[in-house]
């Protein structure tokens, strides 16, 4: 059911984390329309040819691995901001029988230095302009004049600001037919410093944070590309930020998908002996959040622990008192619950008995009556027109199922 067979050869792909009542693929039409085009060898820019290549392919934005999986043959190297991709696609190559090392495939992140020299650049486009840019900007150096660059997205997801940004940072540039409402881009990269810019682009940001922002006032923000909210205060953290608690008196507090990590900052800058741990499964927010805590937080003071992950799936059951959460309402293109469900689960077991979640959402998203069913009490804490902040108290017994 969810085997994809490509001209490379045939495999049993997931996402991640595997959920048998997820009936979402691993891939799409974007996905198939490249490799087919790849395996085709007269490509608009004349024959890929991947085993000449072999060594020095890189694949950006695959969303699950079914890229790097198909390819593998010729050990590419995978370049994701996602811990869950980096995870789908570790599972997915070990189901083909393909293991990642030097030798097959090679796994960096978007803070990992990028492979030395580039021969072939496929570009599977993030849903964040912010992202591909900063991206762009930092292969551009190990990108030649030789080597070849394909693009694909849906459709809908490729716009004319996506390929003016292929064309400034890389060179000429310009798009397949559509197949299956997915579309390639081809792009000629230009000699570095002659035909495109060399400069590391506008990234990171950072901000100020204003008043009216509880505790989080004045402090200093930082912001790599494709972050959430990465050049303002999002409305709903202001609105959480307002109010937090404040009895945390040196308490083990989670800022879980963390994001800028204003939220834990925040925290730190209130009560110097909290122990915060922030974690997100972005390495563009973990990085974020990193150096928000340095920017604010005196050297001799800082304590605090930063994982990039799904969750707080890498903390031990109840070796924590407070879990503080903005959750997503996104996994990669699709809009959904099911991130934060599973987040509000995996908080009431990392959770010590009496210990607390808070949460800030969209009213809409009706998020008390999980928390009920999950913590078997939910309590609004404040709300306002669009926004509710939530607390839930995991009890001393288990729940009966
Ligand atoms: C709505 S944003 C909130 C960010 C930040 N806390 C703030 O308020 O500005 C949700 C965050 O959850 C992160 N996220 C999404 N899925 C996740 C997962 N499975 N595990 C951990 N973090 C995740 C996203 O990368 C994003 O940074």
């Amino acid at each position: 059911m969810n085997r994809l067979t490509t001209p490379f050869g045939s495999y049993e792909l997931t996402r991640f984390p595997e959920d048998p009542r997820d009936r979402l693929r691993a891939w799409d039409a974007a996905d198939e329309y490249l490799l087919r085009h790849l395996d085709s060898g007269t490509g608009e820019r004349g024959p890929v040819d991947l085993a000449a290549a072999a060594g020095r392919i890189t694949v950006l934005g695959d969303r699950w691995g079914t890229l790097t999986t198909a390819l593998a043959a010729h050990r590419p190297t995978q370049i994701t901001d996602s811990a869950l991709t980096r995870a789908a696609t570790a599972a997915n190559l070990d189901r083909a029988g393909i293991g990642t090392s030097k030798s097959t495939v090679t796994l960096l992140t978007t803070q990992d230095p990028p492979p030395e020299r580039i021969d072939v650049l496929l570009v599977r486009v993030p849903k964040s302009l912010a992202l591909l840019e900063d991206q762009l900007y930092r292969l551009a150096p190990h990108v030649h004049a030789g080597t070849v660059v394909v693009g694909t997205g849906m459709v809908k997801e490729i716009h004319t600001s996506t390929l003016r940004l292929f064309e400034k940072i890389l060179g000429p540039t310009k798009t397949s037919l559509a197949e299956k409402k997915a579309r390639l881009i081809f792009c000629t990269p230009g000699t570095p410093g002659a035909t495109r810019p060399t400069s590391a682009g506008p990234w990171p940001l950072t901000y100020t944070v204003d008043e009216d922002a509880g505790s989080a006032s004045g402090l200093s923000v930082v912001n790599h590309a494709g972050i959430f909210c990465a050049d303002r205060l999002d409305v709903g953290t202001r609105f959480f930020l307002q109010n937090l608690p404040t009895n945390t008196d040196g308490a083990r507090v989670v800022d879980l998908g963390c994001g800028n990590g204003v939220v834990g900052t925040a925290v730190q800058v209130h009560d110097p002996d909290a122990e915060v741990v922030f974690t997100d499964e972005s390495y563009q927010a973990v990085a974020s959040a990193r150096e928000t805590y340095r920017a604010n937080v005196r050297e001799g003071r800082r304590t605090a622990e930063f994982h990039v992950g799904d969750g707080v799936a890498m903390l031990s059951p109840g070796s924590v008192d407070l879990v503080l959460s903005n959750p997503p309402f996104h996994s990669h293109q699709a809009t959904t619950d099911a991130t934060a469900l599973r987040m509000f689960a995996q908080s009431r077991k990392v959770l010590r008995p009496g210990g607390e979640l808070w949460i800030v959402a969209n009213r809409h998203m009706g998020y008390h009556t999980h928390l009920r069913r999950l913590f078997g009490n939910s309590e609004v804490v404040a709300s306002e027109p669009k926004f509710v902040v939530l607390r839930a108290v995991k009890q001393d017994r288990p729940r009966p199922m």
